[in-house]
C-alpha cells in the first residue's frame, strides 16, 4: 500500500508540474484529491487493513493529499502570476536587427559601376595561379630581382607544368595575360578586382587584401587615353574636385611606368600638413609593355595598351571623411570598428 502511495503521489505531482491552466490544475486536483478522487478512494480501501495498520496507512494518505494540495496552490499562484503580465502597447517596438554591406563590398561595387559605365567589363581569374602568369608573362624573367617585391606566397604543390610554380596572387595583374589570351583580338577593357597575398603584416598592409586592375588595348592608346581614364575615376570615386598626377616609376610590365597621384582632398595640390606636397600616392600604372602583348599572342606592332593596378582598401581610405587607423581594423570581424563605416 505504502509503494502504492507512493507512486500515485509522484505520477501527480509530474502532471502538476506540466500544466500550463488553471483548468488543467483544477482537473488534476479532482483526479487526485477530489471527494472521487484516487487517494480518496484509498481511504475507503482502509476497511480491508487490519486494525493496528489502518491508522498509520490513514496518517500517509492525509498528509500525501496535503502535500498535493500545496503543491496545486503553489502551481496555481504561478500560473495566475505570469497570465497576468502586463502589456503596454504603447511601448516602442524591438527593432529587428539590420546587417550591412562590408566597406571593402561596398568600394569593389562602386569601383565597378563606375568603370563599366565607360564600357569596361568585369572579369575574375584564379586565385590560385601559375607563377607564369603573375611573373613571367608580365616581362619578369624567373630570377629577375623585381619578383621580391611582391612577396609571394608559394602553394605547395605536385602539380608542375610549363606554367612553374602555383602561387596566391600577388596582384590582379595575373589577369592581363589572360584577359589577353581570351579576348585574342583587341578592344580589350578589362577591369578585373579580385583578392590578392602577400607576406606582409602591418598597419598598412594585410596578408589579404584586394585590387582592381584596369586593362585597356586597342589602335592608337596612348597616354592620353590612360589619364583621362585616370580623371574619370577619381571624380566620380573621389569628387569633383580631385585631379590625378603621373610620376615616372618602374615596373616590368609598363613602359613607361607611372605612380599615380591624387590631389589632396584638403588642400586641392597645394601642400598642407597631411599630404605635404599636396598629392597622395593611389598605385601603379602604364603603357602596356610589348613583351606583355606578346605573351598575350597580341601584335605589339598593330596595338597599344595601358594598364593600371590598386589596392581597393588603399584607394577607399582615401575617399574624403573615411581615415582607418590601422587596415587590420577591416579583415578583424569586430562589429563595433565595422559598423562605424
Ligand atoms: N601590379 C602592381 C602592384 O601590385 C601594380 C601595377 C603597376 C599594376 C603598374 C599595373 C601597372 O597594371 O600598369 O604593385
Amino acid at each position: 500500500m505504502r509503494e502504492e502511495i507512493i507512486s500515485l503521489k509522484n505520477e501527480a505531482i509530474a502532471q502538476i508540474m506540466e500544466t500550463s491552466s488553471i483548468s488543467e490544475l483544477e482537473n488534476l486536483r479532482i483526479i487526485y484529491s477530489g471527494r472521487n478522487g484516487k487517494l480518496t478512494s484509498l481511504i475507503k480501501k482502509l476497511k480491508e487493513f487490519p486494525k493496528d495498520k489502518r491508522k498509520q496507512v490513514g496518517i500517509l494518505i492525509n498528509e500525501t493529499k496535503n502535500s498535493l494540495n500545496q503543491i496545486i496552490s503553489s502551481q496555481k499562484n504561478k500560473l495566475s502570476s505570469s497570465s497576468r503580465k502586463w502589456f503596454d502597447p504603447t511601448i516602442p517596438g524591438i527593432k529587428p536587427k539590420l546587417g550591412n554591406l562590408h566597406l571593402v563590398t561596398k568600394a569593389i561595387r562602386e569601383i565597378s559601376l563606375i568603370f563599366e559605365k565607360i564600357g569596361f567589363v568585369r572579369v575574375r581569374y584564379p586565385e590560385v595561379e601559375w607563377g607564369y602568369f603573375a611573373f613571367e608573362a608580365l616581362n619578369m624573367p624567373k630570377t629577375h630581382p623585381a619578383r621580391d617585391e611582391w612577396e609571394t606566397f608559394f602553394v605547395d604543390s605536385k602539380l608542375n607544368s610549363k606554367f612553374g610554380q602555383t602561387v596566391l596572387t600577388p596582384h590582379t595583374s595575373s589577369g592581363q595575360v589572360r584577359e589577353m589570351l581570351r579576348v585574342k583580338t583587341p578592344p580589350i577593357r578589362m577591369i578585373n578586382i579580385a583578392k590578392c597575398y602577400r607576406r606582409q603584416s602591418d598597419v598598412s598592409h594585410t596578408q589579404m587584401f584586394h585590387q582592381f586592375e584596369g586593362l585597356v588595348i586597342d589602335k592608337d592608346i596612348s597616354i592620353i587615353n590612360l589619364k583621362g581614364t585616370l580623371d574619370y575615376f577619381a571624380k566620380n570615386f573621389f569628387g569633383n574636385k580631385r585631379k590625378t598626377r603621373l610620376r615616372p616609376y618602374d615596373f616590368r610590365f609598363t613602359e613607361p611606368s607611372f605612380e599615380v597621384d591624387i590631389s589632396c582632398d584638403i588642400c586641392n595640390g597645394k601642400g598642407c600638413k597631411l599630404c605635404k606636397e599636396g598629392w597622395l600616392e593611389l598605385g601603379g600604372a602604364g603603357m602596356v609593355h610589348p613583351n606583355v602583348l606578346k605573351a598575350g599572342k597580341i601584335d605589339p606592332k598593330k596595338y597599344s595598351g595601358f594598364a593600371f593596378g590598386w589596392g581597393v582598401e588603399r584607394t577607399y581610405m582615401m575617399k574624403s571623411g573615411i581615415k582607418i587607423p590601422d587596415i587590420r581594423f577591416l579583415y578583424s570581424s569586430d562589429l563595433n570598428i565595422l559598423k562605424q563605416y
